[in-house]
């Protein structure tokens, strides 16, 4: 006898994740889905490991308690500062049937393809540039690039209270896009390390000099997702393909209905749920 079917879970301290699921949803339509959001403990960024892992495999629990078997960190900080140790000690425990995967890896293992000066710029929050993920993933793949970062602690805040065109946010991005510049001039390529930059690509472009490709992780995300899948049949086969999306949020959910707008563009009804 088969398995039961199970939805996609898919995870984030808040609403940034909307930004990957959306790509994934637009990929992927056809599979069912969970989405996850922290907010009552969001942000994770300035969260130490230890706070950002066991909040993250609480997360995680849950959505395998709701019958999903593959688990997306749709969360930077989480896949910096979590991912690792869920995968290694965590899930061998827990189901090694299982599979948590994360955003970091898919952007990285392409680092390669984005520069041609081999220097690489990396945005992110204090929590993921403080792990050195991208730096070290980046490192054990093209050993030859040079990886400089930023974090820019003021960006999620700009985001979530609607800034994204207002003065602040020419004055926020345009000083960690200097301070950036500044460290390694010979920058050509720009990873937005953080599901919330996508929002603010309008004021990135205004202020990045010519030449610099600016690369955002939703698609290729979704298409490493693809992929996965596609190598996976064993994980596949048992993901439920009804087209069902649904919610969850530990704040309120008349607030993540509300916000989550900027980050999908649609309308959402969110349920609420208490993680321990
Ligand atoms: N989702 C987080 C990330 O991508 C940003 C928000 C937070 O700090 O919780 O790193």
């Amino acid at each position: 006898m088969n398995a039961p079917a199970s939805p996609i879970g898919i995870f984030d301290s808040g609403y940034g994740g909307l930004t990957v699921m959306k790509k994934i949803l637009e990929a992927l339509p056809r599979y069912d889905y969970i989405y996850l959001g922290d907010n009552a403990r969001a942000p994770y960024g300035p969260r130490s490991f230890e706070t950002v892992h066991a909040y993250t495999l609480q997360a995680v629990t849950w959505l395998f308690d709701r019958g999903c078997r593959l688990v997306i960190l749709a969360c930077n900080t989480a896949s910096a500062k979590a991912l690792r140790t869920i995968q290694q000690k965590d899930l061998p425990r827990l189901d090694p049937g299982r599979r948590v995967l994360g955003v970091i890896r898919p952007v990285t293992e392409l680092a390669g393809t984005f520069t041609e000066t081999q220097h690489i710029g990396v945005l992110g929050t204090v929590g993921t540039v403080e792990s050195q993920s991208y730096a070290i993933e980046i490192g054990k793949q093209f050993p030859g690039i040079t990886v400089t970062q930023e974090a820019c602690p003021m960006w999620v805040p700009l985001v979530e209270c609607g800034e994204c065109e207002s003065s602040g946010a020419d004055y926020f991005v345009h000083k960690h896009i200097s301070n950036l510049l500044a460290k390694d001039p010979k920058i050509d390529a720009l990873i937005l390390g953080c599901t919330h930059y996508p929002l603010l690509i309008r004021k990135i472009m205004q202020f990045l000099p010519p030449g610099i490709r600016v690369v955002a992780q939703g698609e290729i995300v979704s298409e490493s997702l693809a992929g996965y899948l596609s190598r996976h049949p064993e994980i596949e086969t048992h993901v439920s393909s009804s087209g069902i999306r649904r919610y969850f949020t530990t704040d309120s959910p008349e607030l993540f209905n509300k916000q989550s707008r900027i980050f999908m563009g649609i309308p959402i009804e969110a349920e609420r749920v208490r993680l321990p």
